[in-house]
């Protein structure tokens, strides 16, 4: 994800199910203009990526998996694989932290995952952040270096041209509360120095890197300012048309001001 346009990435989670997303994402296209300098992607739940990946003008909006298996075939009843996704979704979520705390993956989950997107032309966005005990103890900036290891062992430099990093400390996701946008500058900063020390300068000013985490249409615009920055993972908001198209316009004003700045 070249770091030119602003990545909006709207989770539904398990939320709408088919047909409720398909009228949902109707009334999100009659709503958000296809822009050049913002990439709007959805991730509905499974069963409605296929619905959704023919109903979907392509220019406008781009899909993503909330979760896949990192086999691509074989005896894992209840599973998806990302070969099964191939061709339906541009971009697959990885590591968000209810997969990890709810469904226990760990680290070796996620970075197979990270290499099955990958394997599978799918753009892996690895999430990352810490809980809040994690951050009274001040162990912010090393959970992110731990969780940046364990996803993209085994990640080549070439392949990382494709991943983006999504910060969401655990702590400000479906709470209300936030992260204030100096912590928010923190942890960026912080992986950005991390994929430098990892892969080099290039690599790390070239990756992009979302926050999320309780935004709402009034607080985006002050995350999209951070230079750090360059797009959100929006939950809750993204359930609201209105709201979200909000954050979408707010992407693109910032998009447009930072080209003639
Ligand atoms: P909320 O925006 O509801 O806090 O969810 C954030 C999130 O987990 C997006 O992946």
């Amino acid at each position: 994800m070249a770091r030119d346009k602003k990545l909006i990435v709207a989770n539904w989670k398990m939320n709408m199910g088919v047909h409720e997303s398909s009228l949902y994402l109707h009334e999100l296209s009659r709503m958000i203009q296809p822009r050049r300098d913002v990439e709007v992607v959805l991730a509905p739940e499974t069963l409605a990526l296929q619905t959704l990946s023919v109903q979907i003008n392509h220019r406008q909006f781009k899909l993503a998996a909330q979760n896949f298996y990192w086999r691509d075939h074989g005896a894992f009843t209840g599973e998806v694989s990302a070969t099964m996704l191939r061709g339906i979704v541009q971009y697959g979520l990885v590591g968000h932290s209810e997969r990890r705390n709810i469904f226990h993956e760990s680290d070796k989950d996620i970075r197979a995952k990270v290499q099955a997107a990958i394997r599978n032309n799918i753009k892996p966005i690895l999430c990352i952040g810490e809980t809040a005990s994690e951050r009274a103890w001040g162990e912010t900036l090393d959970v992110i270096n731990d969780q940046l290891i364990g996803g993209l062992a085994n990640i080549t430099s070439e392949e990382l041209e494709d991943v983006t990093i999504a910060y969401e400390p655990v702590w400000a996701i479906g709470s209300g509360q936030n992260a204030l946008p100096y912590d928010v500058t923190i942890a960026a900063r912080g992986i950005r120095s991390q994929i430098k020390h990892l892969y080099g300068a290039k690599a790390a000013e070239n990756i992009a890197i979302l926050y999320g985490g309780s935004v709402t249409a009034e607080s985006a615009a002050d995350y999209l300012a951070i230079p750090d920055v360059d797009g959100l993972l929006v939950g809750g908001a993204s359930l609201d048309a209105h709201i979200f198209s909000e954050i979408v316009d707010k992407a693109h004003s910032k998009s447009t001001v930072v080209k003639k700045g």
